[in-house]
């Protein structure tokens, strides 16, 4: 007994910092998924449904940056009035478009998907290697409201980057995916 206190007493710190930041990873980890469902308002009810969906315009002819830099960006006004100049309905939206066009006020999007400022994401590399917007977006087409539809938080990046990670120590150095579970790859 006296022995125990004695280990504890001396060594505690030891014992007590690993056990904390173990905790701190999982707690992380399991954190609660705090993006899933959100969707905001927005200034125009604009949707995806009627524009990727129905009339099957192409993401990248709005999101223009997105094979190229780390924001896909949301269009600017001037992308909506090549079509609804004159055309493309009356409504009280449509209208409330061309006036602020005329008025040179851009719209204000509400960000739907918004990671903290400390974590690195680009979607050139995503996209170079070959994953769909729907893998991590969703069905975006099918959406009158654009919504988060996956967890979007630490686990689900890393699960995604261990599965395309090569581990096997023989091929470390020579794989350029080994680091992709590394702390750095997304943090600053
Ligand atoms: C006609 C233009 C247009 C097309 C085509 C389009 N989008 Fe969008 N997209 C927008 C606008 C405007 C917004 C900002 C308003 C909103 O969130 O609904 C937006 C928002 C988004 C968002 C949320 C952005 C954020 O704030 O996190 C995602 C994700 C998205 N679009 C994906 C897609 C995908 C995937 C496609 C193709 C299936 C697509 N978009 C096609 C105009 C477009
Ligand atoms: C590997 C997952 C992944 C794929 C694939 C992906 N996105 Fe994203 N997208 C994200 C993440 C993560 C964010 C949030 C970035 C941030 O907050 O910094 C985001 C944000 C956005 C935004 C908001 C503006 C911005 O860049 O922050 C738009 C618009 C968007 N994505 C459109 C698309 C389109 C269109 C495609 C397909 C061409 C696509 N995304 C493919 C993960 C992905
Ligand atoms: C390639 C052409 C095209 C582009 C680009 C485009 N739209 Fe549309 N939009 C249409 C068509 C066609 C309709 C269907 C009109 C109808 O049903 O009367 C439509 C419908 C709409 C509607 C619902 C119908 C209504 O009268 O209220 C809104 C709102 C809208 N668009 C906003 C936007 C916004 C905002 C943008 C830019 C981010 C945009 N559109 C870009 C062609 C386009
Ligand atoms: C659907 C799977 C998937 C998801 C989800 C995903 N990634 Fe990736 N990511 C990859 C793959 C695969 C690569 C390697 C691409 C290549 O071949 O260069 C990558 C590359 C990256 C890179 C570039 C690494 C480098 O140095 O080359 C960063 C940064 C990154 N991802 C961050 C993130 C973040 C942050 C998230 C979550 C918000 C995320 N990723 C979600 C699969 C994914
Ligand atoms: C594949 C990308 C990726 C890797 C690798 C990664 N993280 Fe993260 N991390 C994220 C994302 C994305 C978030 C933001 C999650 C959120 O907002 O819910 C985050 C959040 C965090 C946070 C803040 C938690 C919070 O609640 O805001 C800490 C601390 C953290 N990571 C530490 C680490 C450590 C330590 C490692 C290495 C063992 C690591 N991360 C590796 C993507 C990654």
């Amino acid at each position: 007994m006296d022995a125990l206190q004695k280990v504890l007493k001396k060594h505690s710190i030891k014992i007590i910092l690993p056990l904390l930041s173990l905790g701190l990873i999982y707690w992380i980890w399991v954190s609660p998924p705090k993006y899933l469902g959100y969707a905001p308002d927005q200034p125009i009810p604009f949707s995806h449904r009627i524009h990727a969906g129905e009339l099957q315009i192409d993401c990248q002819f709005c999101h223009t940056a997105v094979e190229r830099s780390a924001h896909a960006t949301v269009p600017d006004t001037a992308t909506c009035i090549k079509c609804h100049q004159d055309d493309a309905g009356d409504s009280v939206n449509i209208q409330y478009l061309r006036q602020t066009y005329q008025q040179g006020v851009p719209l204000r999007w509400n960000k739907v998907h918004d990671l903290p400022d400390h974590v690195r994401f680009s979607h050139r590399p995503h996209i170079a290697r070959g994953f769909q917007c729907s893998e991590c977006h969703g069905a975006v087409e099918t959406m009158d409201r654009v919504e988060v539809v996956t967890a979007f938080n630490m686990g689900w990046c890393v699960n995604c980057h261990r599965q395309n990670s090569d581990q096997d120590p023989a091929t470390i150095g020579n794989n350029n995916t080994v680091h992709l579970t590394e702390c750095g790859t997304c943090h600053y």
